[in-house]
């Protein structure tokens, strides 16, 4: 029998995406959303990529009760990816309170249900964001924490506290922290992909909207930056990349990994946004309208990850060429706007 894995927010866009590879990787995928941040026509992609619809709870993680039912109703899960969480920094700074009560109420709760039934492996979505404005490049997961700059960051640092403590104090418990730097691109076949809601706040969702036409111009954040071309510089890791690495993380901890595991994922090249732009223009052949405008305050100048770690001890490695990156995200886009017309 397949071992199965709960996946929360399975129907966004990371979520769909680990689904697809952790159904090829043989592991029965549940899937628990609320659809909050994402479509259930979603997973209808993630079955025609793999032949198999996952089962699926329309469930709030931070509603205690019906979390709890559904936990119950697959407490023969071995294991839980929780994706499920709110990620806009700027909306965390006016709603504190809704990212706690999602992002940290929910993780309670997950935590809580793995207890009870005794499922013992999780994955949990961290980020970059943990490092702050870090010191020396690239970061490895040794570099020391900053304080966090918004409540979404905050509720990032918390859960990978809150997750650690609850190991220390169950040795039967063991969890994986995955701090992803900027996941970008598409499934090659495009049918699955990003779906911002309403105006992207990310850059390449709002690259993509802008090449097609839906946004007038693209902002390019700050040309002064004490960076080689001037641009901001980001790690873009392929969303497949991304996906596999989560798998590669829970079959190590099915192998028998103990403790808090702690990943960069990365590419480990540093890209400027400049950089993006060029690729994107030569990748796909479409030219892009973009204008430079003043910094956005906040965006921390230069970050991307040593990711040797995972190569180490997972075996894992982002393979996927940028230009074919950015070639997917245009092609998932293309799709969506000739579904929408
Ligand atoms: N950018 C633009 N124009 C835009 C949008 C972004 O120039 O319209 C630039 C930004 O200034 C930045 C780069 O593109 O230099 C990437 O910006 P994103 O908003 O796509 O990503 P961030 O690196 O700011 O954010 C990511 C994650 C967050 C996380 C943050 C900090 O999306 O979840 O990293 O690690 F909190």
């Amino acid at each position: 029998m397949a071992q199965k894995i709960i996946v929360t927010g399975g129907a966004g866009y990371i979520g769909t995406h680990t689904t697809v590879e952790l159904q090829k990787a043989g592991f029965d995928v549940v899937v628990f959303d609320n659809f909050i941040n994402s479509d259930p026509s979603s997973l209808d992609g993630v079955q025609r990529i793999t032949g198999t619809k996952p089962e699926l709870e329309r469930v709030d993680c931070a509603d205690d009760v019906a979390i709890a039912d559904a936990f119950a109703k697959h407490s023969d899960a071995v294991g839980v990816i929780h994706f499920a969480a709110l990620k806009a920094v700027g909306e965390s700074v006016e709603k504190p309170l809704m990212y706690y009560q999602n992002n940290i109420r929910g993780l309670m709760n997950v935590l809580d249900n793995m207890n009870k039934h005794g499922i013992a492996n999780i994955v949990f979505s961290s980020s970059a964001t943990v490092y702050g404005v870090p010191d020396v490049l690239p970061v490895t997961e040794e570099t020391p924490l900053k304080p966090a700059t918004s409540p979404y960051g905050q509720t990032k640092v918390m859960g990978e506290n809150i997750i650690s403590d609850a190991v220390r104090a169950n040795p039967n418990m063991r969890a994986t922290l995955l701090r992803y730097f900027n996941p970008v691109g598409a499934h090659p076949s495009a049918e699955i992909g990003e779906l911002p809601l309403g105006t992207p706040n990310n850059l390449l969702p709002y690259l993509t909207q802008t090449a097609a036409g839906i946004r007038e111009v693209l902002s390019v954040f700050g040309d002064d930056y004490d960076t080689p071309d001037g641009f901001c510089v980001r790690d873009y890791i392929d969303i497949n990349d991304l996906a596999s690495a989560h798998v590669a993380a829970l079959k190590h901890m099915l192998g028998g990994a103990n403790g808090v595991n702690i990943f960069n994922l990365g590419t480990g090249r540093g890209v400027s946004v400049m950089e993006l732009i060029k690729t994107f223009q030569d990748a796909t052949g479409v030219k892009l309208n973009y204008k430079i405008a003043a910094r956005r305050p906040g965006d921390v100048p230069a970050i991307w990850a040593d990711a040797t770690l995972a190569n180490k001890v997972l075996g894992w490695r982002a393979n996927v060429p940028l230009a074919d990156t950015l070639r997917n995200a245009w092609k998932w886009q293309v799709k969506v706007c000739e579904k929408n017309n």
